[in-house]
């Protein structure tokens, strides 16, 4: 299993020390807090009732800091006690250490950039535990651990940074569907519902978290390229000529060209442009069919189809939502994809799905 959190890693060192050397019988972690001078246990093995969880384990000059953890940190380097019962240092914890059947204790600090960030004890039963080659081996072990400390802080700065990026992407996005919206209301709202149903089905498959961000955000800018289209034959009511038609088929393709150099995680640009192929082929601009035509597009078209038909349109009133999903399931595996179809089914029928809408900015609602 892998390792994700420090406090798995921590457990499972200390459950390794007592379990594969046997006269160790009591190992701890504590991590280091700069602020009050404490050690902070954060994970152990073995047998222990409260122990190290109730004493008070300091790294300051006071006497709770003279012990082998509080200089081990103070001095960033190991101590060890091989005779519990006589070493004058050890008076403060012998009784409790002795009840417990340990007669020799070693700390390591464990050092993140030349900084102590916390410390392994180990205690024996033996006396003279901690000896050449062993202690050697536990350096060895420390120095492991601190570079597991590393690299798991760094995953964690890494997925900070990664999501401040997208959110940043995101932002961007929504930038550019403001314009589009700001020349077409009627794009403006379909677009927003088109990706919240997009979300939904995405969701519904069980995609992966990220490819269902990639459905969702594509969804959110899918007739950008409508801007190249004079806004008078968008909004106009009544048939169009087939030139007009023809100008309006042109956007998936604007789309794609204004975004295709733009690196986003997430395939944005073709599956803009592929958002009005169909299954058949008979879809356009590229006549695409089956699975030349990728997911995050065949979710689209669903959505798209499923979302005009249940509004209203400058050139005709709004059809309804059973006519829309007549209109998928009849042509399921035809022109739409069979998955995407029954899970928008699924959706409408069971899940109850209703479009948000978007009074202030949409005037079809
Ligand atoms: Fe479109």
């Amino acid at each position: 299993k892998e390792i994700k959190t420090e406090s798995e890693l921590f457990t499972k060192i200390c459950e390794t020390f007592v379990k594969e050397i046997e006269h160790f019988k009591f190992s701890w972690i504590g991590l280091v807090e700069k602020e009050t001078f404490r050690v902070r246990p954060v994970a152990h093995a073995g047998f222990e009732e409260k122990y190290p969880y109730s004493v008070e384990i300091r790294w300051d000059e006071s006497k709770y800091g003279m012990g082998p953890t509080g200089m081990a940190i103070k001095e960033k380097r190991p101590f060890i006690v091989n005779d519990i019962e006589n070493d004058p240092g050890y008076s403060p914890w012998r009784k409790e250490a002795l009840k417990r059947g340990y007669n020799s204790s070693a700390v390591f600090p464990l050092l993140h950039e030349r900084e102590v960030v916390g410390i392994l004890n180990i205690y024996s039963e033996k006396k003279d535990a901690f000896q050449g080659d062993e202690v050697e081996f536990l350096k060895e072990a420390a120095l492991d651990i601190a570079i597991g400390i590393r690299s798991l802080r760094l995953e964690k700065e890494l997925e900070k940074t990664v999501e401040e990026l997208e959110r940043t992407t995101e932002g961007i996005i929504w930038t550019i569907a403001k314009i589009v919206e700001a020349k077409d209301p009627y794009t403006s709202g379909h677009q927003r519902r088109v990706a919240s149903l997009s979300r939904a089905l995405a969701e519904e498959m069980n995609l992966p978290r990220e490819q269902i961000k990639g459905v969702y955000m594509a969804a959110t800018l899918h007739d950008i390229g409508k801007i190249y289209v004079p806004a008078e034959i968008l909004t106009r009511p009544g048939r169009l000529t087939e030139t007009e038609f023809g100008m309006i088929k042109t956007h998936p393709q604007y789309g794609y060209n204004m975004l295709k150099d733009v690196e986003f995680p997430w395939p944005l640009a073709l599956a803009i442009l592929q958002h009005h192929e169909r299954l058949d082929g008979s879809g356009y601009p590229q006549g695409l069919s089956g699975e030349d035509i990728i997911l995050e597009a065949r979710i689209l078209a669903v959505a798209d189809v499923v979302e005009a038909m249940s509004s209203h349109r400058p050139y005709r009133p709004a059809l309804g939502v059973d006519k829309a999903l007549e209109e998928i399931e009849t042509n399921k595996g035809k022109l739409y994809d069979p998955d995407v179809v029954d899970a928008c089914v699924k959706l409408f029928m069971e899940k109850k799905f209703k479009f948000e809408h978007y009074l202030e900015d949409d005037p079809s609602c």
